[in-house]
């Protein structure tokens, strides 16, 4: 059974005092939840300690939002497995839309983050998409299957996430169908060895589109940004019906 797994990205937002804030209004309204459903926080890692310590015994699992290769050194701005490991850190984010446009994340770096997660017992969320210039050109499917052949080098496909991001879909409230994010999520699987990896799908997931998407056969829980801010929303998300 592939497992259900709702995960916020906060990007660079929320210090400690607004992080601790949201975890106080948010945890009440999952209290009753009784479903198996895997909830997750990718927090700046400002915030991450404070986290950690105030979802100790909740339900809620805590993210980063990129891992280094390396497992320490001269990489000034990085972080490391067993930084994130000793803090309690389950999962991270690797190799997000925002990283490859704005900081230079190529395939080659997103696969050995991916390597270093695994090898910390930390589960990454890979992301995939495609820009909207090659959505015009159809070249979706060849963007996704490239980048999943590079990323996915030894990679351990038993402690994987994946997230199916379009690039065009993200921030922008412009939502893929969910029907045609089904459909890609479906070629992403093809592409597995492993036909149980959970595949998420993310661009402006929000409080009115949740139930749909998560209705859908190939989808196998969302990463949220924007929606994920505000404790109402992210919890209306998790209780998708
Ligand atoms: P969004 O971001 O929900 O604000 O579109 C999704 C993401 O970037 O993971």
């Amino acid at each position: 059974m592939r497992k259900i797994i709702i995960a916020g990205n906060w990007k660079m937002h929320k210090n400690q005092a607004e992080s601790l804030e949201f975890v106080q209004a948010f945890k009440s309204e999952i209290e009753n939840r009784d479903e198996v459903r895997e909830i997750v926080l990718c927090v700046p890692f400002t915030s991450l300690t404070v986290m950690s310590k105030n979802l100790h015994g909740s339900k809620i699992r805590l993210g980063a939002q990129n891992i280094h290769w390396a497992d320490q050194g001269a990489y000034t701005g990085e972080i490391s497995g067993s930084m994130l490991t000793e803090i309690g850190v389950n999962y991270a984010i690797v190799g997000h839309s925002e990283r490859r446009q704005y900081f230079g994340e190529t395939d080659e770096t997103v696969n050995l983050r991916l390597k270093a997660a695994q090898k910390y017992g930390i589960t990454p969320i890979l992301c995939v998409g495609e820009t909207k210039a090659q959505r015009d050109a159809q070249e979706t499917e060849n963007v996704i299957i490239n980048q999943l052949k590079q990323d996915l080098v030894d990679v351990d496909q038993s402690n994987l996430v994946i997230a199916y991001e379009p690039i065009w879909a993200i921030g922008t409230g412009d939502t893929c169908e969910s029907q045609e994010a089904n459909r890609v999520i479906g070629v992403i699987r093809q592409q597995l060895d492993n036909q149980d990896v959970p595949i998420q799908y993310g661009g402006s997931v929000k409080p009115n589109n949740i139930d749909e998407i998560m209705a859908q056969s190939e989808i196998d829980g969302v990463l949220v940004g924007g929606a994920s801010l505000e404790a109402s929303s992210f919890a209306r998300i998790v209780n998708y019906q």
